[in-house]
């Protein structure tokens, strides 16, 4: 079945096609993890590789970070867009120094509990620095899961988010150890290859992976997945 053997066919498919020598492959400091997810949240990858290290080489350490005033934090932040998302950070560093003495928690449903890091971010955090079997969820990997399964309904429904958590989780491979690039790998495929308006099943460039179980593509309902709620 198609839930069997996805984590390993997406394995492959990264092995061959996923993306390389990006600065925050490969990272296990929970807190490097977090302040890469962060920024590549809603910030463009050419963006990030300029100025991840930068916000590295100013803050190393949560400490630090949670120890400089707001108005470095916002300064070094400047041009990234989004300025909520560094009064979060600098909001968290002080949780994290405060609630866990300075050590970020693999649990996600901790991660989950500190300022700007919603359930997706938590998975990935957990994921990628502690190897934990927790699922991610973002728009991304919504449309590829609603794609696979041709799952219809509106995504901002209830209904719909909480079966598309359950079949995030039913997918996670067994092997804990395979996490973080099991992790990377969904986020490659859903951002170059299972894209919104150009997916590579209705290219000709490649075949997709998963093209033979792939329920929108078998059904040619590819393009009108996900569906979004109409306003
Ligand atoms: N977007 C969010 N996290 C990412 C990651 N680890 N790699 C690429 N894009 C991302």
């Amino acid at each position: 079945t198609l839930i069997a053997s996805f984590a390993q066919k997406l394995l492959v498919w990264h092995q061959a096609h996923g993306r390389e020598g990006l600065p925050w492959q490969g990272i296990k400091d929970p807190y490097a993890v977090w302040i890469s997810e962060i920024m590549l949240q809603q910030t463009q990858v050419a963006t990030v590789l300029e100025r991840y290290p930068r916000f590295m080489a100013r803050f190393p350490t949560v400490k630090q970070l949670a120890l400089a005033p707001i108005d470095a934090v916002l300064a070094e932040w400047a041009g990234l867009g989004y300025y909520s998302r560094a009064r979060n950070l600098h909001a968290c560093a002080k949780q994290v120094m405060e609630q866990f003495s300075g050590t970020f928690p693999s649990d996600p449903r901790l991660l989950e509990s500190l300022k700007g890091i919603g359930r997706s971010t938590a998975g990935a955090i957990a994921a990628f620095a502690f190897h934990e079997r927790a699922p991610i969820l973002d728009a991304n990997v919504k449309r590829v899961l609603a794609r696979l399964f041709a799952i219809e309904g509106a995504i901002e429904e209830k209904k719909v988010n909480d079966l598309l958590w359950g079949l995030a989780q039913e997918l996670l491979p067994t092997d804990s150890e395979r996490m973080p690039v099991y992790t990377q790998a969904l986020m490659d495929f859903g951002a170059t290859w299972c894209t919104s308006r150009k997916p590579v099943c209705l290219s000709d460039a490649y075949v997709c992976t998963f093209a033979k179980q792939c329920q929108a593509n078998l059904s040619n309902q590819v393009l009108m997945l996900p569906q979004k709620k109409v306003k």
